[in-house]
């Protein structure tokens, strides 16, 4: 459980004037299931790309396994959730996820069986021939997550996976997040819902205007009758000077 899996080390990144990850140093080991949390534009999805290579540090170095990010090795065993994922409504869930195999490079001949667990994974067993177009909200997430599973990652990267679902969807990602959690799949997670978060991760950063503001267990942040949300509306109302 020691094994430090991600990890990004005094890492800034600007866009032009504006400074959207300012000096951020943080771990996540082995089999951790890590929270990013902030308000709307803190960086946290800046914080992401970086690890995907979408996009690249100012200053400062990110790692997976030891490998920069920006060796395509150091991606072999991601799996990523994107924030707002679009995915294709005229495909069933089965040959959407053929898709994503195929384009992962998994070997013809073992891409039906990887598609199968992955959608037995997110409980949409029997529900293949269902085109993505008719799906609810929560089961086109929970394809999409099931996208990401696909490759057999041994990293999960979350952006917001239960953006815009209803409290049995949110549920349902989460009975997934345990699940997999249970497994010893390592999470890194973006999410504005604390109290999922507060049931589901190990630890959390709360970021704001780039800069970490805490980063501790969980267990160690909500304490003193404080929850997640108590102790996130403290500390970014200090920093912007609001009050609610
Ligand atoms: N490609 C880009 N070019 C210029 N500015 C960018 C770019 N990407 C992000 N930013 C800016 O960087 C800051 C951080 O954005 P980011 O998307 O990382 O925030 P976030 O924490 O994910 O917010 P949200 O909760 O709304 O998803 C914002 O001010 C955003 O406008
Ligand atoms: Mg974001």
């Amino acid at each position: 459980m020691n094994e430090t899996i991600l990890s990004y080390d005094s890492v800034t990144k600007r866009f032009g004037t504006l400074t959207a990850v300012d000096n951020v140093s943080f771990s996540v080991k082995k089999g951790e299931c890590v929270a990013l949390l902030g308000p709307n534009g803190a960086g946290k999805t800046t914080l992401v790309r970086l690890l995907l290579d979408f996009t690249r540090a100012s200053d400062g170095a990110v790692t997976i396994n030891g490998v920069p990010s920006t060796n395509p090795r150091a991606r072999e065993s991601i799996g990523y959730l994107p924030e707002n994922v679009r995915i294709p409504a005229h495909l069933t869930c089965y040959r959407y996820l053929m898709r994503c195999a195929r384009l992962l490079g998994i070997p013809p001949k073992d891409a039906p069986a990887r598609c199968h667990a992955v959608i037995e994974n997110v409980g949409m067993k029997g529900k293949e021939n269902v085109p993505l177009g008719t799906c609810s909200k929560g089961m086109a997430q929970r394809i999409a997550l099931a996208a990401a599973l696909v490759g057999d990652p041994h990293i999960l990267i979350l952006d917001e996976p239960t953006s815009g679902l209803d409290p049995i969807g949110i549920r349902e990602i989460r009975v997934i997040l345990e699940s997999l959690k249970a497994k010893g799949m390592t999470i890194l997670l973006n999410s504005h819902l604390l109290s999922e978060v507060e049931k589901v991760c190990d630890a959390a950063l709360i970021i704001d205007r780039g800069k970490v503001l805490v980063k501790d267990t969980i267990a160690a942040i909500v304490k003193d009758g404080e929850s997640l949300e108590d102790v996130f509306v403290r500390l970014v109302t200090a920093r912007t000077g609001a009050s609610i």
